[in-house]
């Protein structure tokens, strides 16, 4: 079983890989694989909505000049994840929503059914707002978000302080065994039953 979590942050090293690899570190001591993507500095563009990849080219995103394609081939690829990003005026990243909202509307199928959770990190205000808005979208792609002691969210401003939040390290190792917990069970009897579901029943009054 492989966990992907994917760094929003354009910083590498800074404190929301530092609050991803607690994560990281504590499910490899559960015995699950681990991989972690850091988003980067390059540019990302934002969904268009053209549709393509519900037409002419299903499953993947039109624009084949950044990362999201490749990341969406991971996303297919891995049995779980975390997203974690920096807050930024009381919000997710630009580039990671911009890539995620790409991923799952062009690829959800692939993501359905996976245990997801988030994290947000920031200096002083906005982590609860920015947990919520990553939240909402794994909420309506049937994704079973994984919970923890506390909402994932930790405090840091320069590069690794982020490390010194001892509540917020320990929420992050709480939501790894979790994580854990939800995989193996839901992968114990070997089968990949998933849940019964309808076929959509839109609403008759907006299309
Ligand atoms: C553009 C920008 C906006 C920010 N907005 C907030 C904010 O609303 N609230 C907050 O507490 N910190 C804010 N910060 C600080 C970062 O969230 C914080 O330094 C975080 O630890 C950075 O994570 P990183 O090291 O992974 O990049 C902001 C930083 C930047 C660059």
């Amino acid at each position: 079983m492989k966990v992907l979590l994917v760094n929003g942050s354009p910083h590498p090293s800074g404190n929301t890989f530092t609050a991803l690899n607690e994560i990281a570190r504590t499910l490899q001591q559960e015995g699950i694989e681990t991989e972690i993507f850091n988003l980067g500095t390059r540019p990302v563009r934002g969904c268009t909505a053209c549709g393509n990849c519900k037409t002419k080219n299903p499953g993947r995103c039109i624009f084949d000049d950044d990362v999201c394609n490749s990341l969406s081939a991971k996303c297919a690829s891995a049995d779980a994840f975390v997203f974690g990003s920096p807050v930024f005026y009381g919000q997710p990243n630009g580039a990671l929503m911009a890539v995620l909202q790409r991923i799952l509307y062009s690829n959800g199928q692939n993501l359905q059914y996976k245990p997801v959770a988030n994290v947000a990190v920031c200096r002083r205000g906005g982590a609860t707002a920015a947990f919520q808005a990553m939240n909402m979208m794994f909420q309506m792609m049937n994704m079973p978000v994984v919970s923890s002691q506390y909402w994932n969210i930790a405090y840091g401003r320069q590069q690794g302080e982020t490390a010194q939040d001892i509540e917020g390290m320990q929420t992050m190792r709480t939501l790894a065994y979790n994580m854990s917990w939800m995989l193996k069970k839901l992968h114990h009897d070997g089968t990949s039953d998933l849940p019964k579901s309808e076929p959509w029943a839109p609403m008759h009054f907006i299309r």
